[in-house]
């Protein structure tokens, strides 16, 4: 039984073949993303399809695989706003996703980000290699007692709060549903605009959706306080990316930390540094000297990576010998 791997890196190819070992799959891996322009090198016998993050499966591209054969699609990754749901189930293909692979990898990314704007640990990691020992510039602020707002509090958002917790910081937070435990342990359920008001710090963690798309813009921003820092480790298309670098020229956002782009499919994961890069506004972005991007690498950790390659290959074993995985929170359709 052979599966297709596309947008693979070498560390897909050594973790997803160390949990091949007790499975024995066929793996095939290939390094271009998926879209129209490679579906149709899909070969023969391929039963599954592996994909990633900013893999296209648009109507077009599972119309294709499935004429040619695919019977299972397989996400290893969380987020699926990249797959056209619809168009698999008319064809009676599964798809299965990593629902939770290292909510903390994520979430501990996010502090990092956060750690490294407020005591400009990027400019003094610099400065020191230079033997400028001087301080002038490197002036931050304390976390402790600071308010945090939190927008989305599932797995990932939950893991961000307490942690923050544990800094010392007040919790604001909007989500659809109210998470109880959360409630006990401090963290205090506001409106969204509510949350925009009162917060010094946002990081968002709720999925992508047509509704909340640009959730972060001109109209919003200007409901933030002055000075406010917005940490997004979600998805790219959450942030208006015009809106917020006109907010960075104003001042009115003080720090942004970004490990997700709305148009990263053709900058992250790769080596561009011999290339010249036609999007401006990432280059305005990577420009400013309080901000900090990241290539998407919040779930980039050993024990995340072992996660999603144990999990996937355990789910697509189970669909492919007609039993449903054990968590059926996997299974998209
Ligand atoms: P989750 O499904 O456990 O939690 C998402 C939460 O967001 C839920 O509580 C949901 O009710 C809430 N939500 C949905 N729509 C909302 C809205 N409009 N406003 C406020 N809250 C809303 O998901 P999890 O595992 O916490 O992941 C969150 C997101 O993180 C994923 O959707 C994905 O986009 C991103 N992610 C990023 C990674 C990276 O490497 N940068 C890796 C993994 C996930």
């Amino acid at each position: 039984m052979k599966i297709a791997f596309f947008s693979a890196k070498p560390y897909d190819k050594t973790f997803f073949n160390k949990y091949n070992e007790a499975h024995g799959f066929e793996l095939e891996f290939w390094e271009t993303h998926l879209g129209p322009h490679v579906v149709n090198a899909i070969t023969e016998g391929t039963e599954v399809v592996c994909v990633f993050v900013n893999d296209k499966l648009t109507a077009e591209v599972i119309d294709i695989m499935a004429a040619k054969g695919v019977k299972i699609i397989a996400l290893r990754c969380a987020g699926f706003n990249n797959v056209n749901l619809d168009r698999a189930k008319e064809h009676g293909i599964r798809i299965c996703r990593v629902p939770a692979y290292s909510p903390e990898a994520v979430a501990e990314h996010a502090v990092a980000m956060l750690l490294t704007l407020n005591r400009k640990t990027h400019k003094a990691y610099n400065r020191v290699r230079e033997q400028n020992f001087s301080l002038n510039g490197l002036l931050g602020f304390n976390l402790h007692g600071r308010t945090v707002g939190v927008i989305g509090t599932g797995k990932i958002g939950k893991a961000f709060c307490k942690i923050m917790l544990g800094f010392g910081c007040k919790i604001l937070a909007y989500d659809i549903f109210e998470d109880e435990t959360l409630k006990k342990d401090g963290v205090q359920y506001l409106p969204f605009v509510e949350v925009l008001n009162q917060s010094d710090i946002l990081s968002l963690h709720c999925p992508l959706t047509i509704e909340n798309h640009y959730l972060i813009n001109e109209s919003t921003i200007t409901k933030m306080k002055k000075g406010v820092t917005i940490i997004n480790t979600s998805r790219g298309g959450l942030l208006n990316t015009h809106d917020v670098i006109q907010a960075l020229k104003a001042g009115h956002i003080a720090y942004l930390g970004i490990d997700v782009y709305e148009q990263e499919e053709k900058l992250f994961f790769k080596d561009l540094s011999a290339s010249i890069i036609e999007n401006d506004e990432i280059q305005r972005l990577m420009s400013f000297p309080n901000v900090l991007v990241t290539g998407h690498q919040a779930f980039f950790t050993e024990e995340a990576l072992s996660q999603i390659a144990s999990i996937t290959l355990n789910s697509i074993d189970h669909l492919i010998n007609g039993s449903l995985p054990t968590d059926q929170s996997v299974l998209l359709v």
